[in-house]
């Protein structure tokens, strides 16, 4: 039977171990870590003990998070908030976390990034996990700024998987010049631009797979190529084996080195060309003489259209010849009675001059 004394200590014992991890969270002070998952929890809860280096806030109904959720949390390291229902993220809200290397928002709504969002006071993070972390395509300039006023240099990891983005702003990632994993799988991209990858000298990895892009035009490959250090991964994407993409099948013959998954590519598109291997598409013709014969058809019928209206002209212009018979009639009958006049003047002049003893007479009178 345990004494007085003994119940006290334990009870006391008891009351700050609870006292020391907010309820509905499990805190293991050996593993340094608290998990509170999945307990409808709508905000981050108060009293997370310091020692905390793991912080798990997974699975609840939480909106909102600003600099007062993350207080006196100097050792958190892994912070996870995958699974809520954030939508907001001010600015400085994980500056406090001075330790901070690896913050996961996956899985959450996120429509207003404000620009500082992602900023750790000691410029510790190393990884971002922004997988189906955004609302919509629409937050994609929120998040361009943020990357850029967010002090990420130090970033080495940014999974923006998942999330239906169609473009990027140009230079997005010019502020991230030590990331070395760029995910961007399962988005809806159809283009890779000019700026889209600058900054990036030390990009390792580079998954493209599950996307939008048909093709690769030589703008695309230029950018690709700007990236000499990256391991590529293409798969997936709709690619269109159309005349038009002979250059990127060479590109892809001439990187195969670098591109993970380049064996696995095939066409998409059009259906005749459907699972062929990419890597031969190059020396296929894929009808572009067709094409050509084709340029020529167009070529031709625009010839006969032309045809066709000038002879609609002229017929119109015969037509008002003919509304304008009688008048043209009356104006060629005066025009030749002019000319028999003049003709009649000069015919007379000219017997005049031609008779001798008339030419006498004007000589002898002009002497
Ligand atoms: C962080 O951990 C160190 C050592 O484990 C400890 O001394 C310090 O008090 C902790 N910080 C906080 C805010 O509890
Ligand atoms: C913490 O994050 C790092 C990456 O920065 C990872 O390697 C490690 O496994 C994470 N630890 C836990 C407990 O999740
Ligand atoms: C800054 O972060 C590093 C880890 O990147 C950590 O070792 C160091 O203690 C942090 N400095 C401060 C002042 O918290
Ligand atoms: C990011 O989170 C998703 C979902 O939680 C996970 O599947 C993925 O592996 C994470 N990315 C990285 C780079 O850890
Ligand atoms: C994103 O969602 C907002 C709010 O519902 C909406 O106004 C906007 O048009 C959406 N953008 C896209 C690209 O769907
Ligand atoms: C791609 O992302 C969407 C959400 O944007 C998700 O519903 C779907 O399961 C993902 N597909 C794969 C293959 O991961
Ligand atoms: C990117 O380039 C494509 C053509 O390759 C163009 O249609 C698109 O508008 C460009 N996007 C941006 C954001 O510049
Ligand atoms: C891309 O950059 C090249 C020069 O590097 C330039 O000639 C071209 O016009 C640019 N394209 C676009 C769409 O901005
Ligand atoms: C293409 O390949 C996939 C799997 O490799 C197969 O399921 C599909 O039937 C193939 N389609 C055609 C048209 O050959
Ligand atoms: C691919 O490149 C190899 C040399 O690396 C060459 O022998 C082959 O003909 C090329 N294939 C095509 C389709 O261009």
């Amino acid at each position: 039977m345990l004494d007085l004394a003994q119940r006290v200590v334990l009870c006391t014992l008891l009351v700050s171990v609870y006292a020391s991890c907010p309820p509905r969270c499990e805190c293991s002070e050996a593993a340094h870590t608290v998990k509170c998952v999945s307990k409808d929890l709508r905000s981050v809860p108060t009293g997370i003990p310091g020692y905390t280096r793991n912080l798990f806030i997974t699975g609840n109904q939480i909106s909102r998070i600003g600099p007062e959720s993350f207080k006196g949390l100097d050792n958190v390291t892994n912070l996870s908030l995958s699974n809520n229902r954030i939508s907001e993220v001010e600015s400085h809200t994980f500056a406090g976390l001075r330790s901070l290397r690896s913050l996961d928002l996956s899985n959450n709504q996120l429509a207003v990034i404000h620009p500082e969002a992602f900023t750790v006071l000691n410029q510790s993070l190393r990884e971002l996990n922004l997988s189906r972390a955004l609302y919509n395509h629409s937050s994609v300039m929120d998040l361009a700024t943020s990357l850029r006023w967010s002090s990420l240099g130090t970033l080495q990891g940014l999974d923006l998987s998942d999330n239906s983005l169609i473009y990027f702003p140009s230079h997005i990632f010019s502020h991230l010049s030590n990331l070395r994993r760029l995910q961007l799988s399962n988005n809806s991209l159809v283009a890779i631009n000019n700026s889209t990858f600058s900054g990036l000298e030390h990009l390792e990895e580079l998954d493209l797979t599950l996307n939008a892009l048909k093709t690769l035009p030589e703008e695309g490959l230029r950018e690709l190529d700007s990236l000499p250090r990256a391991v590529l991964l293409l798969g997936d994407n709709p690619f269109t084996c159309i005349c038009g993409i002979e250059p990127f099948a060479l590109w892809l013959n001439r990187s195969q080195g670098r591109i993970r998954d380049a064996e696995g590519l095939v066409c998409a598109f059009p259906a005749s060309m459907r699972n062929t291997s990419m890597l031969v598409v190059g020396t296929l013709t894929l009808g572009c003489q067709q094409r050509d014969a084709g340029g020529d058809l167009t070529l031709q019928t625009s010839y006969v259209f032309l045809g066709i209206v000038l002879g609609f002209i002229g017929l119109i212009f015969l037509f008002v010849l003919y509304l304008n018979r009688k008048g043209i009639k009356k104006r060629i009958y005066d025009m030749r009675d002019a000319c028999r006049e003049v003709w009649e003047g000069y015919h007379y002049r000219f017997e005049i001059d031609s008779d001798p003893r008339l030419s006498q007479v004007s000589t002898s009178v002009d002497a």
